[in-house]
């Protein structure tokens, strides 16, 4: 679904870079259909040089409104936070396939790496128990993330102070990879490789993930060590976002290829050929 939505709000994230945002859509037509791990493609109009649309998860909603959370990254997100109040962009969506959650009742424990934590915040909002387990490579890019969470949710989370917290249900852990916390402990899997944890972890029935391809690897394997089901949503570059382009593909475990656009972004791990993927 092809639809003009107005800019309602833009909050940068982080300080003092200003390279991460939080952005609030009128779109109802979007955000009355949207499943967390679907995804819009963005195109800001006839006036810029860029033709195609860029693909971003849907962050969260909220009555008529969607949010996004982007990161700064070339030609289309450098030109975002420019866009005033009142500006209009062309959405598509929502698009492809979320997160399977048809057991709706079982807790899930939700994995993010850097601004992979977008689709997660959606999910996160929709399930009261979910656990949300969020690493940064840069803390202060994200550090006014407690603002979006608390609005999202509308109550304060306990927002632990550092990676040593212990890990409990409703709780967010935010984890760390700059050098003060990198002695040993600061990748975001550490905490479901500590033994004290295991408990924990096995009451989760299900593992959704969104980050870098080598994080949700290693979170994938450890799923499967646990026995737990994993999802990914993945980020690969993609053109269309329709299903006609064919550039959005990925080995799939069964031999040739999935579209990430057209199957996910939201797969089941198991679904991928982890070994074709060049990581
Ligand atoms: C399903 C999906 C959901 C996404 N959700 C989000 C989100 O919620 N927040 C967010 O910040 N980003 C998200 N992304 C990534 C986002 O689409 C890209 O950062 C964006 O397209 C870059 O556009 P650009 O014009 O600013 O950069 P470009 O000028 O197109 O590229 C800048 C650099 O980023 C690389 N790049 C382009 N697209 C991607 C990509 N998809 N993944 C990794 N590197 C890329 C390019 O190779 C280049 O090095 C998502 C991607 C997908 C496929
Ligand atoms: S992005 Fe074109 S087919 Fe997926």
């Amino acid at each position: 679904m092809r639809v003009i939505a107005e800019i309602m709000e833009q909050q940068p994230l982080s300080h003092p870079a200003r390279d991460v945002w939080w952005m609030c859509l009128k779109a109802p037509s979007v955000a009355a259909q949207a499943q967390p791990g679907q995804f819009i493609m963005l195109k800001l109009g006839h006036t810029t040089p860029h033709p195609l649309g860029r693909p971003f998860s849907i962050a969260g909603v909220n009555d008529e409104y969607i949010f996004l959370l982007y990161k700064q990254k070339g030609a289309i997100t450098d030109l975002m936070p420019h866009l005033n109040e009142g500006a209009k962009v062309i959405l598509w969506g929502p698009l492809g396939h979320g997160f399977d959650l048809r057991d709706d009742k079982t807790p899930l424990l939700l994995i993010a790496g850097g601004a992979g934590i977008a689709p997660m915040l959606f999910t996160w909002q929709r399930f009261s128990n979910a656990a949300l387990l969020a690493g940064f490579a840069d803390w202060h890019n994200f550090n006014r993330l407690s603002v979006i969470l608390r609005e999202l949710r509308r109550f304060s989370p306990p927002i632990p102070a550092g990676p040593d917290t212990l890990l409990t249900p409703e709780s967010v852990y935010i984890t760390n990879l700059s050098p003060y916390w990198s002695a040993g402990s600061g990748l975001v899997t550490d905490p479901l490789l500590n033994p004290q944890n295991s408990g924990f972890i096995k009451n989760h029935n299900s593992v959704l993930t969104c980050g870098p391809w080598p994080m949700m690897k290693r979170v994938a394997a450890i799923s499967r060590e646990y026995g737990i089901s994993c999802q990914i949503a993945a980020e690969s570059p993609m053109a269309c976002g329709l299903g006609v382009c064919m550039g959005c593909a990925l080995p799939a475990a069964q031999g040739d290829y999935l579209y990430l656009c057209k199957h996910g972004p939201a797969l089941q791990a198991e679904a991928l050929d982890w070994n074709r993927l060049c990581l």
